[in-house]
This record gives structure tokens, C-alpha cells and sequence, in this order.
């Protein structure tokens, strides 16, 4: 039986212009191009224009583009939500910085989410659940993250691993039937017992900001590489069982995996425990690098483009992040 779904109406990406290879960050860090390719997949990453690169000011160029795609203006967006780690301001919240970006005249609610890497898939879920209130019609839904700005460019463990960029979605109301398509099943976790394994402590209202916070550097990310790292695997490979299974969907169904991208190997593992083909899961990790919440709508929005992800078609998302936050879905594109 037919009833209100979501579904995927557009798409955006933008990433900043300036490209920092791993030779470049060798005269930065003790570190070498085949240490970084090798645990990482990592080639490249993008790191924005400080005076320009703003969360709020990528996510506007992303969403333009998913505008273009879905033949939406801005006043037909009745909600935004936004997904990011270090927001513009701690207040007002980016999302309506967007909206005046986007020279939205009308009343449009406009709310940031923070889950870390795991923002946009649990954003998707938000908006999906919006949408089947009957209340919204067409979601704006982007990640975007200056993740350099929280990177500790003395850590060599760890500013090897991220780069800035955004990535935009319109979900907008239609029918169907909810088991064949839109988001056909989805599964969100956290984890707090593993809430150190990946932490900015200083800065909001707990730890202010003092010049002995700045001497010892706490106002930059801290990981435990390993421990995030095998978290990650264990709960996307769990994440995904579960989603397949209660969608009674077989991992040869699924047309593309689209993993969050933070590590080439995470996502070997995760892709080889299901027998994805190669050519059947989406990565630009060697290119962006972590680009925390806004890669996998970076990674849907170039698919879309060069048209490997096409109507109809079954895709697997699948994320991890700081918190230790989780989540994998469903959908039909
Ligand atoms: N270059 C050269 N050597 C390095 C570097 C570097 N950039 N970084 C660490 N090393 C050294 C270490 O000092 C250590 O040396 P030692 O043995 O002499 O002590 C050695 O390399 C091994 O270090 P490990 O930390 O054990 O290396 P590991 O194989 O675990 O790889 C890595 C580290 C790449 C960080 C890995 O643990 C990982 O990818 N973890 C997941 C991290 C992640 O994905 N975080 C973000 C996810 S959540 C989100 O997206 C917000």
C-alpha cells in the first residue's frame, strides 16, 4: 500500500580549491607518503581558505548545486538541517546562517545536528521521519566540516587523517510503497563508554578556552587511533547485517556501499565481509581525505553526477564517528 516516503531529489558538493598532498604535509609533520597511503588510502585532501572556507559558506555552494539538480528554488526548502562538527559560531547555529545565504525570505525552521562523521545518515533519519509527518516537503540536508580547524597540525597520528569540503541532499515527499522504496530500513547507535577514543575537550561550556588550554594544545582533536579503529569496523560490519537483514535485502542486491570515509582499510574490511565487488563501493577517501560529515554527500553527489548512482538503483550507507555515534541505512535512490 502506497504512503508518504522520501526520497533523494538532489544533490551538491563543494570542496576547497586548495589541495594539500601527503609530500606537502611531509614538511609540516615527521611523516612520509607511504606511512599515510598505506594505513590510510589517503593521497590528498582539500584544506579551506580560512577567510572564506566557513561551514556555513561551503554548505551554501553545496546546496546551490542539489537546488540546480532538484529544480527547487530556496523558498520551496521548508527545512534545513545541517550537519556539523565545529559550527560556524557555538551560537546562533549555522543552519540559519545558510538560510540567509540562501536568500530565503519565507519562515523556514532551521536546525544544526551534531553527531560528529555520523551527522548526515542521522540527519537522513530526522528528515525522514519529518517528512512522513506530512508537516515538510522538501528537506535541505547538508554535512559540512572545516575539519583543519580542529586538526592539531603537530599530531602526527592524527592531521594526516582529515580535510575540509560539504556535501548537500534534498529529501522531498513523495509516495510509495515504504518496503520497495525510500529509506527501506536504517539503524543508529552510540556509544559513550568510547567517548574519549576521539574528543575536542576545551573550548565549549565545560573547559573555556585559557591561554594554558592554548600553551598545551587541548583546543584540537585527541584520537586513540586504534581503539576508534576497531570500534569502527566491528559496528559497521554489525550496522549493515542488521539493515540488510531487516530489509530483507541480500548484500548482492545492494547496487552501492557507501561507507563514511575515514580509512581506506575500515572500509576494505567492512566491503570484503560482505563480498562487495570493488567497483560496487564508492570512495573518494584517496582524494578528500576524512571530510568527517559531509563524505558520504560529497561521495552520493559526485556519483550522481558522473552517473554511476542512477534511479532505482539500492544503496548502503554506512558511518562511525566521535561519540562513538553509528549508523548504516537503507535507501532507494
Ligand atoms: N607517520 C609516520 N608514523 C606515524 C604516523 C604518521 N603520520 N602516525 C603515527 N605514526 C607512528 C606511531 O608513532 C607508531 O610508532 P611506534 O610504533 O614507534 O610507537 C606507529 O606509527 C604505529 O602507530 P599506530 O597508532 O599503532 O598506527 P595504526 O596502524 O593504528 O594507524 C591510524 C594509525 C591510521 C590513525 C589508524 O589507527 C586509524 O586509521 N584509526 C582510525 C582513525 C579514524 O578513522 N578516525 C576518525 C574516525 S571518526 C571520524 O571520522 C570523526
Amino acid at each position: 500500500m502506497n504512503s508518504i516516503v522520501s526520497k533523494i531529489s538532489g544533490t551538491g558538493h563543494y570542496v576547497p580549491s586548495h589541495v594539500v598532498t601527503n609530500e606537502e604535509l611531509c614538511k609540516r609533520v615527521d611523516t612520509t607518503d607511504e606511512w599515510i597511503r598505506e594505513r590510510t588510502g589517503i593521497k590528498e585532501r582539500r584544506i579551506g581558505d580560512p577567510k572564506q572556507d566557513f561551514p556555513s559558506y561551503m554548505a551554501t555552494q553545496a546546496a546551490k548545486m542539489a537546488l540546480e539538480e532538484a529544480k527547487l528554488s530556496p523558498n520551496e526548502i521548508d527545512f534545513i538541517l545541517f550537519s556539523v562538527t565545529i559550527p560556524d559560531f557555538l551560537f546562533p547555529n549555522t543552519a540559519s546562517l545558510i538560510q540567509e545565504n540562501l536568500g530565503m525570505t519565507h519562515q523556514c525552521p532551521s536546525l544544526d545536528i551534531n553527531a560528529a562523521c555520523s551527522g548526515y545518515v542521522y540527519g537522513m533519519v530526522v528528515a525522514d521521519a519529518l517528512i512522513k509527518t506530512g508537516a515538510y516537503k522538501n528537506i535541505l540536508l547538508i554535512g559540512s566540516e572545516l575539519t583543519s580547524r580542529f586538526n592539531n597540525w603537530e599530531d602526527r597520528s592524527s592531521c594526516i587523517l582529515f580535510g575540509d569540503g560539504a556535501g548537500a541532499t534534498i529529501i522531498s515527499r513523495t509516495e510509495g510503497n515504504p518496503k520497495e522504496v525510500g529509506i527501506l530500513k536504517h539503524i543508529l547507535g552510540s556509544d559513550p563508554t568510547k567517548k574519549d577514543a576521539l574528543i575536542l575537550r576545551a573550548g565549549g561550556s565545560r573547559i573555556p578556552i585559557t591561554k594554558e588550554i592554548l600553551d598545551n594544545k587541548e583546543n584540537f582533536v585527541t584520537m586513540d587511533g586504534q581503539s576508534v579503529f576497531k570500534a569502527a569496523v566491528k559496528t559497521l560490519a554489525s550496522q549493515c547485517e542488521f539493515v540488510l537483514r531487516e530489509s530483507n535485502t541480500t548484500h548482492d542486491q545492494v547496487d552501492w556501499f557507501i561507507p563514511h570515509q575515514a580509512n581506506l582499510r575500515i572500509i576494505e574490511a567492512v566491503g570484503d565481509r560482505f563480498k562487495f565487488p570493488k567497483e560496487k563501493v564508492i570512495i573518494n577517501v584517496d582524494q578528500y581525505a576524512n571530510t568527517s560529515s559531509a563524505s558520504i554527500p560529497i561521495a552520493i553527489s559526485e556519483a550522481v553526477k558522473d552517473k554511476r548512482i542512477k534511479r532505482g538503483q539500492l544503496l548502503l550507507l554506512a558511518t562511525f564517528g566521535a561519540g562513538l555515534t553509528s549508523g548504516a541505512l537503507a535507501i532507494r535512490y
